[in-house]
């Protein structure tokens, strides 16, 4: 993938920055806020009562801070964090493993976890439930199940859908929160914090621009701060201004309503390859040369929201809304 993609998807080298940018307080957690009122009630009474949170569900398209909360949460709790991704879960053994190795009131943190498979799950059942682990030793006639308790943990599952979960799982978290795209004000208070601690000199109206660039996504809107940071110290001298913040827009290709070359690419093949649609998501897929599951969770809730999508039971369809925009952007940038 090239340096100048932004599309919300976690890329390589964003790990360090996000790092730094990343709130680790729930006060410094800009927005979101039914869902920072109902931690805060239940992190201050598990911590009154000495007992591990419940097990909370983190829901949302990416980088809307999923992993962020996780942090916050163990954070708060003063407790520690292991963190693993569902598909690096292979065997029973590893969870096992892991589970094993907590100490009480500990935050596991499973990312992905709409991908961990079904042997996995099984596992986790009565350790979420009752914290005690089962295992099958021995085989055939012979086999016996070991029961070991585990300390009490909290579970942190994070997923971009709630639909990828069984339901017996997915009944286990006490705390379901979905996040939601962020508001134009949240994201300029967030573009400024960043730009704080990147130690940028970022003027008001640019942090206003790129906010409203930002897809909703706060990953986006600290990736285009980034850019535009390059853009003013290798053109400009340094600081950033709106006029600098645009430039760098539209060095990214990214458009009024912060689509990017594959959001209208995407559009515009519905719109023109396939009359409008409706597509189903595969061939719309292989039309773009795109993952099925990037379409799906990158760039199709934002268009979605937008109104410039929509999703039928035949297949996806682009709106009048949808076919607008392409038609502005299109003579704008002479892509069409
Ligand atoms: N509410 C927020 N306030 C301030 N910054 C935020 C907030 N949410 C996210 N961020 C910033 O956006 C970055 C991405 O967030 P995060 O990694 O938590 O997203 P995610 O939901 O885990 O994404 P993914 O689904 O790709 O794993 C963070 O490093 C942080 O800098
Ligand atoms: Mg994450």
């Amino acid at each position: 993938m090239s340096s100048q993609f932004l599309a919300p998807a976690l890329q390589e080298g964003d790990e360090e920055v996000e790092q730094t940018l990343r709130p680790r307080r729930l006060a410094d957690f800009v927005g979101q806020e039914r869902a920072k009122e109902q931690l805060a009630i239940a992190l201050e009474a598990a911590k009154a009562r000495g007992e591990a949170l419940d097990h909370v569900l983190l829901v949302g398209p990416p980088g809307l801070g999923k992993t962020t909360l996780a942090g916050i949460v163990r954070e708060e709790l003063g407790v520690g964090l292991r963190t693993v991704a569902g598909p690096a879960l292979e065997r029973k053994g590893d969870m096992a493993a892991i589970l094993t190795g907590l100490d009480a009131r500990d935050v596991l943190f499973i990312d992905e976890i709409h991908r961990v498979n079904r042997a996995i799950e099984e596992i986790l059942y009565p350790a979420l439930e009752d914290f005690r682990l089962d295992i099958v030793v021995g085989q055939g006639a012979g086999a016996r199940t070991l029961t070991l308790d585990l300390p009490p943990f909290t579970l942190v599952g994070a997923t971009t859908r709630t639909g990828l979960l069984t339901t017996p799982l997915r009944d286990r978290f006490g705390m379901t929160f979905r996040l939601g795209y962020y508001e134009h004000a949240e994201l300029t208070t967030i573009v400024s914090r960043s730009a704080r601690i990147l130690e940028v000199e970022t003027d008001g109206e640019a942090a206003d621009e790129i906010a409203s660039r930002a897809r909703g996504t706060p990953r986006v809107a600290n990736r285009i701060l980034r850019r535009v940071r390059d853009v003013a110290q290798v053109r400009h001298d340094g600081a950033v201004t709106l006029e600098i913040a645009r430039e760098a827009l539209e060095l990214l290709e990214v458009d009024e309503a912060g689509l990017e070359r594959t959001d209208r690419e995407l559009l515009s093949a519905i719109a023109h390859k396939f009359e409008g649609g409706p597509v189903g998501l595969s061939t719309l897929a292989v039309s773009l040369g795109e993952e099925p599951d990037t379409i799906e969770d990158v760039y199709e809730p934002y268009l979605l929201q937008l109104g410039f999508l929509q999703r039928t039971p035949r297949g996806r369809v682009i709106t009048a809304l949808g076919r607008e925009h392409i038609g502005a952007a299109g003579s704008a940038d002479g892509l069409f």
